[in-house]
């Protein structure tokens, strides 16, 4: 049973235990003839939906989301708010995060002092030769307007599945002017990474090792790959950079 639920996305999962929870407090409210008021209820859904996560082995922090979710719901409802409310807000969401739920990659932004960090990483300036650059998950932008604006010898390239910071990102590029950047939608696993002399990264621990052995796949021999703050288990980079940022934010460098 667990290596089949280890298959699925978490939040998938959580759903899943979530629906079990609820019938299970269901059918012993039946079997047992016993009404619980609506907020009971739910507690008792949230109880045993935890204890289901648990035994599936999700992450710690699950098992906090998957008590209050149904108790959550059943006091939000009380507030009597207008449905269109959470539609909207559904709907922001869908548009900010898009496939989050499956890819486990969040959108959050690297600082300024990694992008001036990428800058010193950038190859050298050549004659008559501009180099290339792409970002895995571009969010909103900031990298490649600001390395555009930093070193305007280079092309500067962004692949993003999420269309809010896809559509922002590409106001951005407009507005600031930088023709030299250039963003697509789409999944980065589409993304042929071979026309790339750098290839950066700052996405979660999931995705790593499938990256690190496309990179090492498709990448030209002497390119570079970066990875904010995830490293590649079991591949250490030739080269560490430790920021003092906010995060702390540390870039791992491999030369292929
Ligand atoms: C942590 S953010 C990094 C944003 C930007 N690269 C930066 O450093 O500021 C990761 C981004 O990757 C995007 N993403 C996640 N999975 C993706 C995929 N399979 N293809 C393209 N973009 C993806 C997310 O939507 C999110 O915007």
């Amino acid at each position: 049973m667990r290596n089949l639920l280890a298959k699925l996305p978490p939040a998938v999962i959580a759903l899943l235990l979530q629906t079990a929870a609820f019938a299970g407090v269901l059918l012993f409210s039946r079997t047992a003839a016993m009404q619980f008021p609506p907020l009971l209820f739910a507690l008792l859904c949230g109880a045993l939906a935890a204890m289901f996560s648990l035994v599936a082995g999700l992450a710690r922090w699950w098992l906090l989301i998957q008590f209050l979710f149904a108790p959550a719901m059943v006091l939000m409802l009380a507030l009597n708010i207008p449905p269109g409310f959470f539609l909207a807000a559904f709907l922001i969401l869908l548009v900010v995060y898009w496939s989050t739920f499956r890819s486990q990659v969040p959108l959050y932004l690297s600082s300024v002092k990694v992008w001036q960090a990428l800058e010193t990483l950038l190859p050298e300036p050549q004659p008559e030769r501009n180099f290339t650059f792409m970002d895995l998950g571009s969010g909103v932008g900031g990298v490649l307007v600001h390395l555009g604006q930093a070193r305007p010898d280079g092309r500067y390239y962004g692949v993003e599945a999420a269309p809010l910071p896809f559509l922002l990102s590409r106001l951005r590029i407009m507005l600031s002017g930088s023709t030299n950047c250039e963003v697509k939608w789409g999944s980065l696993w589409d993304c042929n990474l071979a026309p790339y002399d750098v290839v950066f990264a700052y996405l979660s621990p999931v995705p790593m090792d499938e990256l690190w052995q496309k990179a090492r796949n498709e990448m030209r021999s002497g390119t570079l790959f970066i990875s904010n703050t995830f490293a590649v288990p079991g591949n250490p980079p030739q080269d560490m950079i430790m920021l003092d940022d906010l995060h702390h934010s540390t870039l791992y460098v491999w030369r292929l």
